[in-house]
């Protein structure tokens, strides 16, 4: 009898091959990655590349491919990453006509074949989408999570370390609110090992800074013709990590939110504790009075995608 994890990844495009390949590699569990129908061989095929790794990087961990929702039977972990990237010139909220149809398919197979999975929504427009899956599953709140805070994170990071001449290791900061332009680097909260980042970046610099990871998804998407998935994959699995591994991780998730951070009923990114449970704790951290501004603003444009996922 399988005593491995399955772990269930809802879409083998691009983030869900890197998804494949980093729970394996990390022998998180056993992988089911699943398409639709007409992508099945394409599921499979993947699948089977990604086992004819294991070979030569020595992980045990199983990957199947299939669009044969029953295979996703108890899975105790989703990743879902079903439906269309953005193109260039478009904006993560263009694609709700065409995804929240597709987040619909996946939450009704979901509650059928896997109801108590913890779920990390990846699928654009984030905040949107993890709304529609969590109201359709009818699923507890600690066991549904969006990813976008990590990633927006890693961004912040990565521009602060490059423009602050340190080790990527060393810089601690977070990105909170929607998965849009309008989402919030907390500046108060970034520390280079504990050393306040503007003892090594000048105030204009931080704010281009801020600026380009606001846009960091559509500078890729520029770039690449499609969306980013290296680091969105690697940020949903150390999110699914923190659930396996019961890690007690403190990350900023898409969270359903009962009042804190004074909203209600919306799902934005905010600092929660990930460990066995699922979201087990939401932490409220100090914001100025700018921050708390802009974070009202973010939640303004969630709430007008949400508005139209309502009414669809
Ligand atoms: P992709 O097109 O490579 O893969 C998406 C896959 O979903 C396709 O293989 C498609 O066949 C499959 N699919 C469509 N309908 C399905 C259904 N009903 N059931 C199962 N699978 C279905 O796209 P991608 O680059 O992997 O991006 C996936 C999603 O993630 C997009 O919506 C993108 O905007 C989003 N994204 C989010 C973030 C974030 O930070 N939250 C970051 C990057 C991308
Ligand atoms: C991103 C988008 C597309 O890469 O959500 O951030």
């Amino acid at each position: 009898m399988a005593t491995r994890k399955k772990i269930g990844l809802i879409g083998a495009g691009n983030i869900g091959g890197e998804l494949a390949r980093l729970v394996a590699n990390q022998e998180l569990g056993d992988v089911v990655l699943f398409d639709i129908p007409a992508k099945e061989n394409f599921a499979k095929g993947k699948a089977l590349d990604l086992e004819q790794n294991s070979s030569v990087l020595g992980y045990d961990s199983s990957i199947t491919g299939s669009s044969n929702w029953a295979d996703l039977a108890g899975a105790d972990v989703l990743i879902i990453t079903a439906g269309i990237p953005r193109k260039p010139g478009q904006s993560r909220d263009d694609l709700v006509a065409i995804n929240m149809p597709i987040i619909r398919d996946v939450a009704n197979n979901a509650k059928k074949h896997c109801p108590n999975a913890f779920v990390i929504v990846i699928s654009n427009p984030l905040d949107a989408m993890v709304y529609e899956y969590m109201r359709v599953v009818g699923a507890p709140k600690a066991k549904v999570v969006g990813m976008a805070g990590v990633l927006d994170s890693a961004r912040f990071q990565l521009f602060l370390a490059r423009e602050a001449g340190v080790s990527i290791k060393d810089v601690r900061a977070m990105v909170l609110g929607g998965h849009g332009d309008d989402m919030v680097p907390v500046l108060s909260m970034c520390t280079i090992n504990g050393v306040p980042v503007t003892n090594f970046i000048s105030k204009e610099k931080i704010n281009a800074i801020i600026e380009r990871t606001r846009k960091g998804g559509g500078e890729i998407v520029n770039l690449m013709g499609t969306s980013a998935y290296y680091a969105p994959a690697s940020s949903a699995v150390a999110m699914a990590a923190a659930y396996l591994l019961d890690q007690k991780r403190l990350l900023p998730c898409a969270t359903y939110l009962d009042g804190e951070y004074g909203y209600k009923d919306l799902f934005m990114g905010v600092p929660v504790i990930i460990g066995g449970n699922g979201v087990e704790k939401i932490i409220e951290v100090p914001l100025t009075e700018e921050e708390k501004g802009m974070l009202k603003k973010s939640a303004a444009s969630v709430q007008s995608v949400l508005d139209v996922v309502k009414k669809g």
